[in-house]
């Protein structure tokens, strides 16, 4: 191995991350709630929570239930709207050295198009996650299993903006890969997976479902060798960039993902049990690099042997 410590930078499209590890959408906030407890400066990225284009009040409680190894959550992408988001949240974003992938949610193409359009006139934006893949809201959500409209709102997106546009595919599908290639073909920079995994929860004592929203995502270490599978299949199927999320809590857990072919990932659930577990993923790949005298993390990208 070359002297030194080894690189941990990666690339996705234009984009250059410091090492490939971010958070997930939806788990970490707008990052700077955490920024007492996690250095923002020390992230791959900040994947903010979902934004739509209107304030959205999200489903009634409960809307999280913690499940065996991992937990369920139909929060119903509550947000104040895109405009609130550049006015209120973003600045504070500004402060730190870290790029914002900011995930967006729409009912339909032209919706996408037109927060991709607000973003890309805002200042400290470096790319666009596209939710297309949400199961907890009903209406203009499912596009992520349908490999047509998925294309149409990626192209929409890139119409719209010349950010890098992240599509972020759904589990629920017959076939991942259908809905991958699609989204390389219509323009996507990179492709994130998994979303949350479609489930239920009842409790026996009372006979409801755990949370209001009857059925909701999965997400945490039980759905992880699903994710780590999907990564897998679509790393084989498209030539972008993969980021790989789902069940994530260590640097073993990521390195897994990058051997299987994930250029970076994603942390969500970990972050609820454990609020330094990215930094802790950080520390810990860089270790697994000295360990295995690898110089460079991109040496693992899709490195697992047969
Ligand atoms: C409470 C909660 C809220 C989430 N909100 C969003 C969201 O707003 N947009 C999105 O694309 N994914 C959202 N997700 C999905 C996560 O970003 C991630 O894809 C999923 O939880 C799997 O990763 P994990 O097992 O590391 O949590 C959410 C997940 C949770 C648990």
């Amino acid at each position: 191995m070359a002297e030194g410590a080894p690189s941990l930078q990666v690339r996705v499209g234009d984009l250059v991350l410091r090492n490939p590890v971010m958070s997930a959408s939806g788990c970490f906030g707008y990052g700077t709630e955490y920024a007492d407890l996690v250095d923002l400066n020390e992230l791959g990225a900040v994947v903010v929570k979902a934004t739509t284009l209107h304030p959205r009040e999200g489903n009634r409680p409960p809307r999280i239930a913690e499940t065996t190894a991992g937990m369920l959550n139909a929060i119903g992408l509550q947000n104040e709207g895109v405009h609130h988001f550049i006015e209120k949240k973003l600045p504070a974003l500004g402060e730190f050295d870290c790029p914002v992938i900011v995930n967006i949610a729409a009912k339909d193409p032209n919706e996408y198009q037109e927060i991709a359009r607000i973003l890309d006139d805002a200042e400290g934006v470096s790319a666009i996650e596209i939710n297309v893949s949400c199961p907890n809201v009903s209406g203009g959500l499912d596009c992520g299993v349908d490999p047509k409209l998925t294309a149409h709102v990626v192209e929409s997106v890139c119409k719209a903006t010349r950010l890098p546009a992240i599509c972020k595919l759904t589990p629920n599908v017959t076939d991942v890969r259908v809905i991958a290639r699609a989204a390389e073909e219509a323009g996507a920079t990179a492709v994130s997976l998994i979303n949350t995994v479609l489930a239920l929860a009842i409790d026996v004592e009372t006979r409801r479902p755990k949370i209001s929203n009857v059925m909701g995502g999965l997400s945490g270490p039980a759905i992880k060798p699903i994710a780590v599978r999907m990564v897998y299949q679509v790393a084989q199927t498209v030539k972008i960039p993969v980021l790989g999320i789902g069940g994530i809590c260590t640097a073993e857990d990521a390195v897994e993902f990058l051997l299987a072919g994930a250029t970076a990932v994603q942390v969500g659930t970990a972050g609820f049990v454990q609020h330094t577990a990215m930094l802790d993923i950080i520390d810990g790949i860089r270790e697994y690099l000295v360990r295995h005298e690898v110089a460079d993390v991109n040496e693992l990208i899709g490195g697992m042997i047969q």
